[in-house]
């Protein structure tokens, strides 16, 4: 594993996976997502561990998709890469995950956040799906998970402006469980996953299977029109003026094509 670490056991019944691409703000390109897919493949089947948690660093729990392997991608390469059937493997996993945040919570990392079935912030989260600002959208469900998580409103008004939303906020708007001061996210991380790991394991899996099911109904199909939309930005000249311009570190100059 080159861009994650896996503590099996630092409690009992509770596994740690750790984001670990810390210059790049843990940016996911498709090898840690990979990495995270078999991780959890492997914690799922493990009897020892109940509860999974997963987090970043402090400054960063995910700042967005890998910005730098996407830029010059055109629609059909991304549709034939098909970077996205990791994340279905990983909404797959049976037993529950915590995402533990600090820091930025971006694009696809506000996304993985969001797959997870539990948040806690620390109070220094930020959260946002600022895929329009390089122009783009959401692609790893940002447009169907945001949406029911707090409502359509203010889903709108974060992915169409790119604004993030602070720790308390997210906690106000319910997208996550508990805000707490940074040095303690981790700890309350782990309180709640013990709280869980002491429970029935078959209950608990039985448990996650069917909140999951009311809140997933009609998901698969507003995923695969997210995907297409999302392939479709890179069709335009607008989405490779807004990647370069990131990579570039400077303000893009859209022109509607
Ligand atoms: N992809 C690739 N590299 C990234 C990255 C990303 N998403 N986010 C940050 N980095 C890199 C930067 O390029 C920089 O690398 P260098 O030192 O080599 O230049 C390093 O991480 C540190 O970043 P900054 O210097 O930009 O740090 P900052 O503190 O000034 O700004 C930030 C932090 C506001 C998070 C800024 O990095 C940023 O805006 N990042 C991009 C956020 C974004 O647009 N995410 C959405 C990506 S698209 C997506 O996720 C699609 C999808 O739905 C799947």
């Amino acid at each position: 594993m080159e861009f994650i670490k896996v503590t099996e056991q630092k409690e009992p019944f509770v596994a740690l996976i750790e984001l670990n691409r810390p210059k790049e703000l843990n940016a996911l390109n498709r090898q840690l997502m990979e990495e995270v897919r078999d991780a959890l493949q492997q914690l799922d089947k493990n009897d020892l561990v109940r509860v999974i948690i997963i987090t970043g660093n402090e400054q960063a729990f995910a700042a967005g998709a890998d910005i730098k392997q996407m830029a010059d991608k055109t629609a059909i390469d991304m549709l034939m890469i098909d970077q996205f059937s990791t994340w279905d493997q990983i909404r797959k996993t049976k037993k529950p995950i915590i995402a533990a945040v600090s820091g930025f919570a971006l694009g696809g990392g506000c996304e993985f956040v969001m797959t997870c079935d539990m948040v806690i912030a620390s109070e220094t989260a930020k959260f946002g799906q600022p895929e329009i600002k390089i122009g783009t959208i959401p692609g790893a469900g940002g447009t169907q998970r945001l949406t029911k998580a707090i409502g359509k409103a203010k889903a709108m008004e974060l992915i169409l402006t790119g604004r993030f939303l602070s720790a308390e906020e997210a906690f106000f708007y319910r997208l996550v469980n508990k805000v707490v001061p940074k040095e303690m996210y981790l700890y309350e991380a782990f309180q709640l996953a013990k709280e869980i790991a002491q429970l029935s394991p078959v209950a608990v899996q039985l448990a996650k299977e069917s909140i999951n099911r009311s809140f997933e109904t009609h998901l698969d199909e507003g995923l695969t029109l997210e995907r297409k939309n999302f392939y479709l930005t890179f069709a335009s000249e607008d989405q490779k003026e807004g990647m370069k311009a990131f990579v570039e570190k400077r303000k893009p100059d859209f022109k509607g094509k």
